[in-house]
């Protein structure tokens, strides 16, 4: 297919196509400025997926910046780097998603995703989960579970509502008459890698179809290959069709990028003007993008990320074994892992011995610690990682 033919099938067209100073990285390792070497075991908020300065990406960077960065009257015209992109993307979304379109964060994806629903439903209340997040728009925010999202910016969107993660019994009863669409992750990574049980979202999906709303899955933080699976809908043990999926962070390993796919049907009830955005598929971008999909699925990533969870994962069920007091509840999907201390403070305290010992950590709330190295770690380095880690918590701990 050429690159008009591409575009017009896979893509949307809404428009008529016209404290330490990290100073660089390398793979799972960055250095401060004093010449500090750390292991990053966050990715940048699970972002940098290859690790940095990975040569398939900034061969992508150097090689599209050559050529032009941003298309006159952005989307008004066609683009072989975005063609490119929904190629790659048309081979690794679930059937059902045909179209694409781009957004510049997770948080656009996801405001966009329920704007669209709203239209499509002709109807205005999203249900949501307890603890969920779902970015930091007006929109995203009235619907991201914690307090301290919404609370403190009042008011937010109203008639939106919260039920349990998990919890079905509760969505049949929250999904309504008003309802426009369900927004849910597969594994809730702000609130702390939670895993739902395996038929949980297949349920979900069941209920969306029956009621005759949307199911909108906030890939975010889970796609792309960082639970083991190229999308965490994978792990179900029905197959899932969402009618919207968002995706960010890891899609373009670093670079500023997200995106939402959309059903045929949705798709039929959409209108051209009815999205857009000055940056939205900018062919940098969507280069540097198809550049990490493309690495992703030749490397095999995800099941390398899957391999690499397993070995974290033990590890870290050895190192809580020691301090059975201290750290408990250990869970994982790929390289999404997470454990949990006694309080926040606790958090706080070990992610700064951690830190001082050369290991970078994500603090999470809920008392929780999330580990998100990028999927391509060493052996060795998770081996050096949790060395580090359990020092880090012996120098913690009360009793040590
Ligand atoms: C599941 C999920 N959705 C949406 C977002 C928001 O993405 P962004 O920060 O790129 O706006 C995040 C960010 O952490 C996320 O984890």
């Amino acid at each position: 297919m050429n690159t008009i033919e591409t575009e017009d099938s896979l893509g949307i067209t809404f428009c008529n196509r016209q404290a330490v100073a990290i100073e660089r990285g390398e793979g799972c390792k960055v250095w401060d400025e004093e010449g500090r070497e750390y292991l990053d075991f966050t990715s940048g908020w699970g972002v940098t997926c290859l690790g940095h300065a990975h040569p398939v990406i900034t061969a992508a960077i150097y090689a599209q910046a050559q050529k032009i960065i941003q298309n006159p009257n952005s989307g008004f015209t066609y683009s072989p780097a975005r063609a490119s992109l929904l190629s790659a993307l048309s081979k690794v979304l679930p059937v059902n998603l045909s179209k694409v379109y781009f957004a510049n964060s997770g948080a656009e994806a996801n405001d966009a995703a329920i704007k669209l629903a709203r239209k499509i439903n002709g109807k205005s209340k999203i249900v949501s989960t307890l603890a969920s997040f779902h970015g930091r728009t007006f929109n995203t925010l009235s619907i991201s579970g914690g307090p301290d999202n919404t609370d403190q910016f009042l008011p937010h969107l109203d008639g939106n509502s919260f039920v349990p993660f998990g919890d079905l019994a509760a969505l049949v009863k929250d999904v309504d008459e008003d309802t426009a669409a369900v927004i849910l992750e597969p594994i809730q990574g702000e609130g702390g890698v939670r895993i739902p049980h395996e038929n949980y979202l297949s349920a979900v999906a069941s209920v969306c179809k029956e009621k005759g709303v949307l199911l909108i899955i906030d890939e975010i933080q889970t796609g792309f290959c960082r639970t083991g699976k190229f999308f965490a809908i994978e792990h179900s043990k029905e197959s899932i069709t969402p009618d919207i999926m968002t995706m960010g962070k890891g899609i373009a390993g670093g670079f500023p990028f997200a995106a939402f796919a959309i059903s045929d049907a949705v798709d039929q009830r959409l209108s051209k003007g009815d999205h857009g955005g000055t940056f939205c598929g900018n062919p940098l971008a969507c280069a540097v993008a198809t550049a990490v999909v493309d690495h992703l699925r030749a490397e095999n990533i995800a099941e390398k990320a899957k391999i690499s969870g397993e070995l974290l994962l033990r590890g870290l069920k050895e190192i809580a074994a020691k301090f059975p007091d201290f750290v408990g509840n250990i869970r994982g999907s790929g390289l999404l892992c997470a454990f949990e201390l006694g309080s926040d403070e606790d958090v706080m305290r070990l992610s700064q011995a951690a830190l001082a010992r050369g290991l970078l950590v994500t603090p999470t709330r809920n008392k929780i610690v999330r580990l998100i190295p990028p999927l391509n770690v060493t052996e060795s380095e998770i081996v050096d990682g949790l060395y580090l880690l359990e020092s880090s918590l012996a120098s913690v701990v009360p009793r040590h």
